[in-house]
């Protein structure tokens, strides 16, 4: 028996910097996101044969090679998800994966890599017991999740949101899409990723989250979040472009300011980092054209923008950009997309 998905990875606009101090891999506040349609994980889970060691057994390959590196972070995922998965209890599976983008990027794979094993594993869980979960999609988004917090909101071609909100709604266990209807104005967007550092972090975010524990600065950032949460709907829902802008910029420096405010303190952005946003500010006040940059928890540089602007933000990384960039590489995606079950 086996079971292949491809998995979209994700970039967030209100992000997810912290735990809850109860509770396994619940967010300190909620964050929201796009899919990335072109930037993808696509796994294959296959049962080999029974499993009766008493602890998950599994063998793991990407592109078809072992890569012992990788395999403590899935032996931790497979024992968290040990005592509702009957799957892992009593099948020995093999695991293989490879992302679309290239090695030595720096892009976060950890979201599309889980949420694709999660998909997996969920859909082969059901084939194995023959009983269907009530909502697929939640199921593998709460799983994804015990993986990299990140990957359980890579489920839904709508903005997802995931963690639970002062006012009452999202889940901290699990993402939801956006439930209100998205603007037109943000039906055909894209990311342009330029890769400013493609190494390995410094600061893993496993423990960048858990620096925020006794940081004093938390709190205020926790609450500041829940309200951009508020705004980042409001301007999605409105068409609002120059709000969207302001509170998605502000949170990616939030973000790395929390990194800055840690103890110890550390940094991830890269003077390119700094160069490629203050272009980015130029060019807006000149050009007018709504172009915004976001950060994952590392140096590179996300550059969100609607499709009818490709050919303009193109020029701008062509011509002003890429000289900040490692080595010329950035990579393109549309905005949006969601995982989908490959069949052999
Ligand atoms: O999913 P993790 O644990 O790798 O955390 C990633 C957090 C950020 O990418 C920095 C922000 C986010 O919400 O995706």
């Amino acid at each position: 028996m086996k079971v292949e998905y491809k998995c979209p990875s994700n970039i967030a606009l209100v992000k997810y910097w912290g735990k809850k101090p109860e509770g396994i891999q619940l967010p300190a506040n909620p964050s929201i996101s796009f899919n990335l349609k072109d930037l993808y994980a696509q796994t294959s889970v296959e049962i080999i044969h029974g499993n009766v060691s008493g602890q998950p057994s599994f063998t793991f390959t990407y592109e078809n090679n072992k890569r012992p590196s990788f395999e403590p972070k899935i032996a931790a995922f497979l024992n968290k998800i040990w005592d509702r998965y009957s799957l892992v209890r009593e099948f020995s599976i093999h695991i293989n994966t490879s992302n679309n983008f290239p090695h030595g990027t720096g892009i976060a794979s950890s979201a599309a890599g889980f949420g694709a094993l999660a998909l997996c594993l969920a859909r082969l869980q059901e084939q194995v017991t023959s009983i269907l979960f009530k909502d697929f999609w939640q199921e593998a988004s709460n799983i994804a999740r015990l993986g990299s917090g990140s990957a359980c909101r890579s489920m839904y071609s709508k903005p997802a949101i995931w963690g639970a909100h002062p006012t009452g709604f999202g889940n901290d266990e699990y993402a939801v899409p956006m439930n209100s209807a998205l603007h037109d104005s943000f039906e055909n967007m894209m990311d342009a990723v330029l890769i400013v550092d493609g190494g390995e972090k410094a600061v893993s975010s496993s423990a960048g989250h858990n620096l925020l524990k006794n940081n004093p600065y938390a709190p205020a950032r926790f609450s500041v979040a829940n309200q951009n949460l508020i705004s980042v709907l409001d301007a999605l829902e409105k068409g609002q472009f120059s709000k969207l802008i302001h509170i998605v910029e502000s949170e990616a420096l939030q973000l790395h300011a929390m990194m800055m405010v840690s103890n110890p303190y550390y940094i991830l952005m890269r003077p390119n980092t700094l160069a490629i946003i203050e272009k980015v500010w130029k060019y807006r006040q000149e050009r007018q054209i709504p172009v915004m940059f976001t950060l994952d928890a590392g140096a590179n540089v996300h550059l969100i923008f609607q499709n009818q602007y490709h050919s303009d933000v193109m020029n701008l990384i062509q011509d002003e950009l890429l000289v900040y960039t490692e080595k010329g590489q950035y990579l393109c995606s549309a905005i949006g997309g969601s995982p989908e079950e490959v069949k052999n």
